[in-house]
């Protein structure tokens, strides 16, 4: 350790600003998801300024709970206070994101995860020591439920408005029909938009986890959507011929991913088409040490990816941040002829590939 009395103390200030402000978020964590549970920030969007005996009541929740919570609100920044009234106020800005778990701008899904990370740590300790991979099956279930809330907010937003439109003819043709595959879907977050979107299309989605295929089922029945169905299956194995493949935040996910972009390959038609929906990254991992993004990608796939990719055969555990250079790569060696970034978002990469 260096002596106290060399050290640059502007910097160890600084330093310790930011880690009690990730202490801070860390600490407001659980908050936020009983918040978006319980209702508080559903009953607060009106944006009129609530008291919290008044919030309580609109809830049905113990209002000592209630003050001590809006009190932790406000010094996070998130509600405003009038203490000469004693009411917080949630601004619409605030609600825009916060407030309806169905928009397609909420961003509290993601706040699922963080249970489930807890509750895997002590796997993931172990596996720090082992080496041995960690399934997406092996995780608790509350990393699925993020992953369908957090992922399928972001799929309400863009992938019928921006994505598809950003591939070659590729609207046009399931407008009239067609066959789509979403291989790894998951609770089908993505699947359901797709089959919505496309009704004279046959939409198959399909994941290795049975208990997310069982989810998607359900959430399939409740929408009555009748071109949709879900299989267990990998994605060396799933069945069947298509127009679109879609691989939706899973690629990396996969241990042998060129062994699964050949069979998605002999699975397409000749002018099919596969859509590989990536987190944002770009080619030099330097590039991808940015905060907030950057940290909340690495520090997934350390978490949850890489040992995903770990735990399958062939094992190549390359993390989620690939970026298009290496996804191109991984895309040719599999016999695609041509690949190319289709579009960007702040948080995703979209490629487009063709047999
Ligand atoms: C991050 S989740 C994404 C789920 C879904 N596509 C979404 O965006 O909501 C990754 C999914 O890939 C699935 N998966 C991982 N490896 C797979 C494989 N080899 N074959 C099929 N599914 C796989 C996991 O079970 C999980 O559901």
């Amino acid at each position: 350790m260096t002596n106290p009395a060399d050290l640059d103390m502007a910097k160890v200030e600084q330093f310790m600003h930011q880690i009690i402000g990730d202490l801070s978020a860390c600490t407001a964590a659980v908050l936020i998801r009983l918040g978006d549970r319980l209702g508080l920030y559903r009953a607060m969007a009106d944006g009129k300024p609530v008291t919290s005996t008044e919030l309580a009541e609109l809830t049905g929740l113990a209002e000592r709970y209630v003050r001590e919570w809006l009190h932790a609100q406000a010094a996070g920044g998130w509600v405003s206070y009038d203490p000469d009234t004693a009411t917080f106020i949630l601004p619409a800005e605030h609600a825009a994101l916060v407030a309806d778990p169905d928009a397609p701008t909420f961003l509290l899904g993601g706040f699922d995860w963080i249970p489930s990370f807890w509750a895997d740590a002590d796997t993931l300790e172990a596996a720090f020591r082992s080496g041995a991979g960690i399934g997406w099956h092996q995780h608790d279930e509350r990393l699925f439920i993020g992953t369908e809330r957090f992922f399928g907010a972001g799929y309400k937003m863009n992938l019928v408005a921006s994505w598809l439109p950003a591939l070659d003819g590729v609207v046009d043709k399931l407008a009239s029909g067609g066959r789509i595959a979403d291989v790894g879907c998951g609770h089908g977050a993505a699947t359901l938009l797709l089959a919505q979107a496309f009704p004279d299309a046959q939409v198959h989605g399909f994941d290795y986890h049975d208990a997310s295929i069982a989810a998607a089922r359900s959430r399939a029945a409740d929408t009555g959507l009748g071109n949709v169905k879900f299989e267990t299956a990998t994605s060396a194995d799933f069945p069947g011929q298509y127009d679109l493949v879609c691989l939706f935040d899973c690629l990396h996910d996969m241990g042998d991913p060129v062994g699964a972009l050949r069979h998605i390959r002999q699975s397409l038609a000749e002018d099919g088409t596969l859509m590989i929906v990536e987190p944002m990254a770009f080619d030099r991992a330097e590039e991808n040490h940015h905060y907030p993004l950057g940290r909340m990608f690495y520090s997934a796939s350390t978490m949850i990816c890489m040992p995903s990719s770990l735990s399958q055969p062939g094992g190549l555990g390359s993390g989620n941040q690939l970026g298009p250079a290496r996804l191109t790569e991984l895309a040719e060696q599999a016999g695609f002829s041509t690949v190319r970034v289709a579009t960007t978002t702040p948080v995703n990469l979209i490629l487009q590939a063709r047999p």
